[in-house]
Parts: structure tokens; sequence; C-alpha cells
């Protein structure tokens, strides 16, 4: 039987109780990749007006990602870069991103955190908003990536007859990333 901890209020909490909780998330950790790639497959349910879902835009982001020889890292978030429209479309850039942070580098948590504002140079000016907003990061060190992510990788990535790499090719990138590594609890 699984050990479960004794206590109904935090209060009341043992060091043996903590081992046992700290015990059965470290377990838990080894299914992240596993959580990724449901929300990824998901993404085939959602197309929200494009001319393809957004599975497809995913894998096609992801594909131009490794063919252009991109890092693991910088594939995969291609890949994931909008993963978070399945839980809430306005705010997916910064969702993903801290969905993301424990296992990428900080310059690619920005990238995906700010993706959406790069997007604006291409449709803002339908909303009557700014399209340079991706000027008041030009200092930083992951200008460059997300450019290159937002210009080459994700914006050209809505053609529903582009033949993407299939989902399956990514997995071992994505375990590799979104590897099991234990981090605070509570
Ligand atoms: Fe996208």
């Amino acid at each position: 039987m699984t050990q479960q901890a004794s206590f109904t209020r935090m209060q009341d909490g043992t060091l043996e109780d903590w081992q046992i909780i700290g015990a059965a998330h470290y377990e838990e950790f080894k299914n992240t990749a596993d959580r990724f790639i449901g929300m990824l497959q998901s993404l085939e349910q959602h197309t929200l007006g494009f001319a393809c879902d957004q599975l497809q835009h995913a894998l096609m982001a992801g594909t131009l990602a490794r063919r252009d020889g991109a890092s693991d890292e910088h594939i995969v978030i291609a890949l994931c870069h909008d993963i978070a429209k399945v839980i809430n479309v306005p705010n997916h850039g910064a969702i993903a991103a801290e969905m993301m942070r424990p296992y990428i580098s900080e310059d690619s948590y920005h990238v995906v955190y700010n993706h959406q504002a790069f997007q604006g140079e291409y449709y803002y000016e339908y909303l009557g908003a700014p399209t340079d907003l991706r000027l008041q990061w030009q200092h930083e060190s992951w200008y460059p990536l997300a450019c290159k992510l937002v210009d080459e990788w994700d914006a050209p990535a809505f053609d529903p007859d582009f033949e993407v790499d299939p989902l399956d090719s990514f997995i071992p990138l994505m375990r590799k990333v979104f590897h099991d590594q234990p981090i605070a609890i509570g």
C-alpha cells in the first residue's frame, strides 16, 4: 500500500511525513515529460481560426527549428511555445514559460514568455496596438533567439499541408529536456 502522511493540517507535519511526501513527489517528477506530451497532443483540438490546428503548428515550428540546426532545448521550446493555449490563450506565453522554467535556460524562459509581443510585429496593427513592442528588449541576451523563434520557426508555421516531423520523433528530446529533478514542494 502506498504510504501517506499522517497529518490533516500542515501544522502537525513530522519529519517522517515529509520524507513520505518528498519521495512521492520525486516519483511524480518522472511523469513531467508525459504531461507535456499529453498537452501537446491535445493541441489538435484547438484551431482558433488559423489555417491549421495548433498541434500541426507546434510540430511545424519544432520541425523548422530542427532543420535549422537548433539545439535540443531550442527545438523543444519551439515545439511547446504555445502549449498553454490548452489552458488559457490570452496569457499562454507566460503560463508555458512558467511550466517549462525548471527545465530550460533563463534566455529560453524569456523567449517563451514574451513571444506573443514579438509576434505583434505581424498583426498588432489590426488590433490598434504597437507593432514594435519587441524593441524594448533589443539589448537583452535572449533577443536574437526570440527573433529567430518567432520570425523563422513560429510565424511561418501555419501550413496544414507542410510535412511535419511526427510527434514521436520529438519525444526523446522532450524526455531529455523535461527530465525528472527534485524541486521545492508545498
Ligand atoms: Fe505560435
